[in-house]
């Protein structure tokens, strides 16, 4: 193990007059450093290896409330016990049909790697049943899955009495991403919708009305998208004016860029959308897109676009309309390597779909504001009482949809929170896959903790802390840990507050591990310091899990400035008994500066 807190001990005795900061910390190297054996010996780790005959280990759903993982896989179902996932799980095969699977042979795929049944989709459908889609060899299929109301009930069944076809829900091709979110038995779906792998599109399916999706063979729509998260953001108090969210990145429009360039984009629809009535009939009326920038300028005046957006995370707040967007971005370059966390506020989302759409004249033409009269009520509005004033999307006037069909772009892109990513890391030989972040209570303020997974089967754990303000965040890399027993891209997350767990996803298995273990820092008081790790504090005697509502006065934390002067000094004069201040950050105000400082703007 590398403690890398070690060294500064010796700092730590020498003068406490010296007003010493934190030390320097080399960005790359994390404050503990545990490979897949460190992690299994110390407990921090537990794995599920998977079945013989399964793999893929890629669509989670978790469930705090009956205390379930679900995990779709290849050909099977898995309900792992959130406490750990190696005890009392259940399994539900579901294999594509031997004749599926020789229709998909004959049509030329791979008979072990293709023609099975990939589980893509897994959502709540009501109290007592999931909805699942799988591949099904080429010829998606849907069930439900019953798994009862109460925890204790311990139902896990297949209704196999009834199947659906999964057109345009679940992609044929198991390689291909979906993303889905399942509201008042309505099914939303970003994914590809035929054999080739060609017709990309966003559904809407099951529930009462008839289907709706996006254009087809409109690459101002869609252009080759790979879908990555869907999210329902509510616009104003009134469900009227609820929005789905789409994430994805898709091939550059025609002209917006010279040569093949990737763009990440938010995409958004109104909820109550039921299509057009002469025109855009079962098509969305309110889709529209925008780019999603996440960049840093270079030397030579070149911004370094980070533009293949890899998944993406919304930080709840007390307020469902603002939650925060993290967005997790790699390099399209072959010969670059890099990876980067940008964060959005829906604030600045919402503005770049109320300003100026894309338009351009003709193919040879620019994309250029449009300047023109845009028609009312105006594209991108939800009927409702609150901003539409008007009742269905089937009553919009012609010209609206006439205007809507042309432009479904914004022009302006949304840029990120103090326009720049919050990580960047582009000297390492591997890339960000994944994100989950945990908003934490420490003793001098609320911190976001980032939990990354990357594509060579680890997690980075990393809390970016304001610095003089807000808008200066300096990154602190806490933990790397190898989390699968051999290098393998992390494909899924999820977190549980409740049981203070990180559950992880990959082709050959899934993990689990505790968010923090505070006691692998060190035996002493300044090791914990030095950690920085929110949900750490050093106790008198150990350095453990930091409680808000524990007798401040004995728990010593300095998140915000890591120092140890101001926080063990005494312990090195006087022993481990009294404490005279609370472990915060007194003694250390650089002048100017507020002692309540809150790690997460609110
Ligand atoms: C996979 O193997 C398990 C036993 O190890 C068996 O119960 C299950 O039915 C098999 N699944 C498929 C899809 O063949
Ligand atoms: C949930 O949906 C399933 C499938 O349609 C149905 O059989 C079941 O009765 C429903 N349960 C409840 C509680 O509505």
């Amino acid at each position: 193990m590398d403690y890398l807190v070690g060294i500064v001990l010796l700092v730590c005795g020498v003068s406490p007059s010296a007003g010493l900061g934190p030390p320097e910390t080399k960005r790359n190297v994390p404050r503990l450093k545990l490979s897949y054996k460190e992690m299994l010996d110390s407990n921090n780790l537990i794995t599920f290896n998977g079945l013989a005959n399964s793999s893929s280990y890629h669509t989670f759903l978790l469930d705090e409330e009956k205390g379930r993982l679900l995990v779709g896989a290849k050909d099977h179902i898995f309900s792992f016990n959130l406490v750990n996932i190696n005890k009392d799980y259940l399994k539900i095969a579901w294999p594509a049909t031997p004749s599926r699977r020789d229709e998909c042979k004959w049509a030329g795929k791979d008979i072990l790697k293709e023609c099975s049944n990939f589980i893509k989709v897994l959502q709540p459908f009501n109290q007592t049943h999931l909805y699942a889609c799988g591949t099904g060899a080429f010829h998606p299929i849907c069930a439900y899955l019953e798994v009862g109301k109460r925890p204790e009930d311990n139902i896990f069944r297949l209704e196999t009495s009834h199947f659906e076809n999964g057109r345009g829900k679940s992609p044929y091709d198991p390689k291909l991403l979906t993303a889905s979110l399942l509201i008042d038995g309505e099914l939303y779906s970003g994914t590809s919708a035929d054999f080739m792998g060609r017709d990309f599109a966003i559904f809407r399916t099951l529930g009462q009305h008839h289907p709706i999706r996006t254009e087809q063979h409109d690459s101002r729509w869609l252009n080759d998208p790979r879908f990555v998260g869907v999210h329902l953001i509510p616009e104003s108090d009134n469900p009227e004016d609820d929005k789905i969210y789409l994430f994805f990145r898709e091939n550059a429009m025609d002209g917006e860029h010279t040569g093949k360039a990737t763009h990440a984009r938010i995409g958004q629809l109104c909820k109550n959308d039921f299509g057009g009535h002469r025109s855009l009939v079962n098509k969305w009326t309110t889709f529209l897109k925008a780019r999603l920038i996440c960049s840093v300028p270079g030397a030579n005046g070149i911004d370094t676009h980070f533009d293949e957006l890899q998944d993406i995370f919304l930080m709840s707040s007390k307020d469902p309309k603002n939650p925060v967007i993290y967005g997790v971005f790699t390099t399209s370059s072959n010969i670059f390597k890099g990876s980067a966390v940008c964060m959005y506020s829906m604030s600045d989302v919402r503005r770049v779909f109320l300003g100026p759409y894309a338009h351009r004249d003709g193919p040879s033409y620019q994309w250029v504001p449009f300047q023109g009269r845009v028609p009312y009520p105006r594209p991108g509005t939800c009927p409702s009482k609150t901003f539409g004033g008007f009742d269905s999307t089937k009553d919009l006037p012609d010209d609206v949809i006439t205007f809507a069909r042309g432009h479904p772009a914004m022009f302006n892109p949304v840029h990120p929170i103090n326009n720049r990513p919050i990580i960047v890391k582009t000297d390492v030989d591997y890339q960000f896959t994944q994100i989950v972040v945990d908003r934490v209570e420490a003793e001098d303020g609320q911190y976001d903790v980032m939990f990354i997974g990357t594509d060579v089967g680890t997690v980075l754990k990393v809390v970016s802390i304001p610095r003089e303000s807000w808008h200066d965040l300096e990154e602190v890399l806490l933990e790397e840990m190898t989390v699968f027993r051999e290098p393998t891209p992390i494909t899924a997350m999820d977190l549980s507050t409740k049981q203070q767990q990180l559950y992880l996803g990959s082709a050959i298995g899934v993990s689990q591990m505790p968010l923090h273990r505070c006691e692998v820092y060190g035996k002493a008081c300044a090791e914990c310091c030095l950690a920085r790790d929110p949900y750490c504090a050093w106790d008198g005697t150990e350095c453990s899990r930091y409680f808000p509502t524990a007798k401040r006065r004995t728990r010593r934390q300095d998140i915000r400035n890591g120092d140890p002067l101001t926080q063990c000094s005494d312990l090195q004069h006087h022993g481990q008994h009294e404490w005279p201040g609370h472990c915060g950050i007194q003694g250390h105000l650089r002048s100017g500066e507020q002692q309540h400082v809150p790690g997460v703007q609110s």
